[in-house]
């Protein structure tokens, strides 16, 4: 039986890249029905929200979507539209791969890490506000439950991936109660897993970026709390060639939203000029979840072979090629 995707085109140059991955997929060998759901500025005046309900139940029926960018409308109440959707399912885990890729120019080679962010806590639970004229507060929340099921899902994850090293970041030499915690919780659930990994420590945030911009190839699997998670997942982006390149994904217990890490960067839109690239991976991704390894594989041969030509790779990664043509070039290299 076909397995049903809810497939949210988004906005700005979120449907040309949501028809690539179409196109790509559509030429490997699975069984995917697309279910499309439009959210964000494009059905913001017909529906009166960003986020209508149709679009969560379709999700919370298939548990699998692939996403493009939302942009979030101006004076709609929502900090975030896409911050507002991972809450709403309870989409706890951020994991966001770094990988090099064959064709674009970085200071390293062979960069290949993971960051497990959580996804819900932190001083991102919005919870702020002003005291008096002149100062603002900001609630850093970190319980042992949000804690406990991120490291898991870090842990259990990379061992079946035969991951070797994984490390907890933190500042819990200064937050003591708060990183301090999520710190405690790590090792607690390391506990459960120390014959699978060679090494498993910690790094304080600060001296964590001075080692990835230094010495990436020392690190395997960082698992991070929501802000630091967001700082050091932009930092891997750079390592591998920036934010076009860099697949996401949001794990929930029984639901998963796969999508690019970069915004709806409304200036390109429709003109055959976006990069899919980091859909494409976040697609690439979701066809493992699924459970066709062998076609993620094929298409990750695909889109390394259409990325060492300089005729076939976009405008961004220094090619001459528009989406149209990189999509072509991937089809038919599968
Ligand atoms: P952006 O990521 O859209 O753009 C930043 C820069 O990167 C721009 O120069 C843009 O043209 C370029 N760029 C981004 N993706 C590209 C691609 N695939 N191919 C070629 N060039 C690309 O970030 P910005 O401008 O801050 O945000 C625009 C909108 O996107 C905002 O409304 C923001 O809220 C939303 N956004 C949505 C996200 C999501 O849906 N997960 C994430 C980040 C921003």
């Amino acid at each position: 039986m076909a397995q049903t995707v809810t497939l949210i085109p988004g906005d700005g140059i979120g449907p040309d890249l949501t028809d690539s991955v179409k196109e790509v997929v559509g030429a490997l060998d699975v069984d995917i029905e697309w279910e499309i759901a439009e959210a964000g500025e494009t059905v913001m005046d017909g529906e009166g929200t960003p986020l209508p309900d149709s679009v969560l139940e379709s999700i919370r029926r298939n548990k699998v979507a692939l996403k493009g960018p939302l942009t979030t409308p101006v004076g709609t109440g929502f900090r975030s539209v896409n911050v507002a959707l991972r809450k709403e399912l309870d989409l706890y885990g951020n994991i966001r791969p770094s990988l090099s890729l064959p064709g674009i120019e970085t200071p390293y080679k062979n960069i290949d890490l993971i960051i497990y962010r959580e996804n819900t806590e932190d001083l991102y639970a919005g919870v702020e506000h002003t005291v008096g004229k002149h100062a603002a507060e900001s609630i850093k929340i970190i319980t042992r439950e949000g804690t406990e099921r991120i490291c898991r899902m870090a842990f259990e994850r990379s061992k079946e991936q035969g991951r070797k090293h994984i490390t907890v970041v933190h500042k819990a030499n200064i937050m003591k109660f708060t990183d301090g915690l999520f710190r405690d919780v790590f090792f607690e659930v390391a506990k459960d897993y120390e014959n699978d990994f060679e090494e498993i420590d910690d790094r304080i945030v600060d001296n964590m970026c001075m080692q990835l911009v230094m010495k990436p190839n020392l690190y395997d699997v960082l698992v991070c709390p929501n802000l630091y998670g967001d700082i050091l997942s932009d930092l891997c982006a750079g390592l591998t060639g920036g934010l076009g390149v860099a697949p996401g994904a949001n794990i929930g217990e029984e639901i998963a939203v796969f999508e690019p890490v970069h915004g709806s960067a409304p200036k390109y839109a429709g003109q055959n000029r976006a990069n899919p690239l980091a859909t494409l991976l976040s697609a690439k991704n979701m066809l493992i979840h699924l459970g066709y390894a062998e076609e993620a594989d094929r298409m990750q041969t695909g889109i390394e072979a259409a990325l060492k030509s300089p005729e076939t790779r976009t405008k961004d990664l220094g090619g001459s090629a528009g989406t149209k043509e990189f999509t072509q070039a991937i089809v038919s290299n599968l």
